[in-house]
């Protein structure tokens, strides 16, 4: 089982191609909708049952394939299949068909008909179909986004339907000829359950912090005395306890940690090879140490990316002195 802030660290990394997702309107707005895609993808995922050990919700993101998967989901059409490529359920949303994968691929620039293995093998490629899956209109329904977000307005006939906007009806995008329509149904009923129940290792990792010295932070960083799983792996701090200082290493570069703004998104470090021991020739290039490196990609949300390296003002960006008082002074910013 993958651990959900994983899940959460790749799905942002991930949104960032696609403009809207959790990123309109306020924020709660903004929190509904990743609930909600929270919620659907751990029920198309889940390994849960009625009786399971912790309840039916603590089974999230279970299976990236469909189980007993021998079918080849190709209708025929404008997406042809390839012999022996089958399109059964695979990631987030358990994508199936030749003509959902073909449509995906397209829009994601990746040939998932020849491919569509990808879909379960590579986490991004995964992720970025299941967003893409819930930003598109799918046939005559309208797009999980633009109901979640409250930008789907029923036409009378959908209203005369029972198709009123909220939750149920992305539950009807998804998986309507199945599911809706016919009373109490217990796979509707597993949605609403994961819609309702915050995840346990939300609840285990909300309040658990890392602290030392004068830093105080949780997710999404990693380390200090909590479950591994409240941060991501390559952002674990370290605390000296005879200095109460921050460490952090990055690509194998080891840094001190000066200071963590959460709101504002800067992150303050300096190389601890560097500390005063007058030399600022480093022998890895930033940009391949850092900026370059997962989860610091540089997303096409962070155009403006600031490097200051020991600066007394942005117009001395680019010359390093090495020999003033100010070694301790690297900070990256990005907007
Ligand atoms: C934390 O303390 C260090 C010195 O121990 C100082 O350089 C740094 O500015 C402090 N950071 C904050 C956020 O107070
Ligand atoms: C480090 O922090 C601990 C706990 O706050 C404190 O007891 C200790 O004196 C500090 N050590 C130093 C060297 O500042
Ligand atoms: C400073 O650190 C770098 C990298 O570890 C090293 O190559 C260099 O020799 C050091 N300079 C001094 C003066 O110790
Ligand atoms: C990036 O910086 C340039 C130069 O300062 C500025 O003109 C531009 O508007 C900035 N772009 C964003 C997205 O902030
Ligand atoms: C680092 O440089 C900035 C920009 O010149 C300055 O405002 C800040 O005081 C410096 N911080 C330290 C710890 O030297
Ligand atoms: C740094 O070194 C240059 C010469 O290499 C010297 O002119 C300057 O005064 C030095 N600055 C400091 C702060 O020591």
């Amino acid at each position: 089982m993958v651990s959900t802030l994983i899940v959460l660290s790749l799905i942002i990394t991930t949104a960032r191609s696609f403009n809207g997702f959790g990123t309109t309107g306020d924020l709660t707005t903004r929190k509904r909708e990743l609930a909600a895609f929270l919620a659907q993808t751990s029920h198309e995922t889940t390994g849960g049952w009625p009786s399971a050990p912790d309840g039916p919700y603590a089974w999230r993101y279970c299976f990236i394939r469909e189980q007993n998967n021998d079918q080849a989901y190709c209708l025929p059409g404008v997406w042809p299949c390839p012999r022996g490529r089958l399109y059964y359920g695979r990631g987030p949303f358990q994508l199936a068909y030749n003509f959902n994968y073909g449509q995906a691929g397209r829009d994601i620039g990746v040939d998932l008909i020849n491919n569509p293995d990808l879909v379960a093998t590579n986490p991004t490629i995964s992720f970025k179909t299941a967003i893409w899956f819930w930003m598109t209109p799918q046939g005559n329904k309208p797009s999980s986004h633009n109901v979640i977000v409250g930008q789907w307005t029923p036409s009378a006939a959908e209203r005369d339907a029972g198709w009123l906007p909220g939750y149920g009806v992305i539950t009807n995008i998804i998986n309507g000829e199945l599911e809706c329509g016919h009373g109490p149904d217990d796979r509707v009923a597993d949605r609403i359950g994961f819609y309702r129940s915050p995840s346990q290792l939300y609840e285990k990792c909300r309040d658990a912090v890392f602290k030392c010295g004068n830093i105080s932070i949780g997710y999404p960083f990693s380390g200090g005395d909590r479950e591994p799983e409240c941060g991501h792996p390559n952002l674990e701090l370290r605390c000296d306890d005879f200095t109460n200082t921050t460490k952090i290493e990055i690509v194998g570069i080891k840094y001190k940690v000066l200071d963590i703004h959460h709101e504002s998104r800067i992150l303050r470090i300096a190389r601890e090879d560097f500390i005063n021991n007058g030399s600022c020739r480093p022998q890895i290039p930033i940009q391949d140490s850092i900026l370059n490196s997962e989860p610091f990609v540089p997303g096409s949300r962070n155009t403006n990316l600031t490097l200051l390296y020991d600066c007394q003002s942005s117009s001395s960006l680019g010359i390093f002195p090495c020999n003033s008082s100010n070694y301790n002074n690297v900070s990256i910013t990005t907007d």
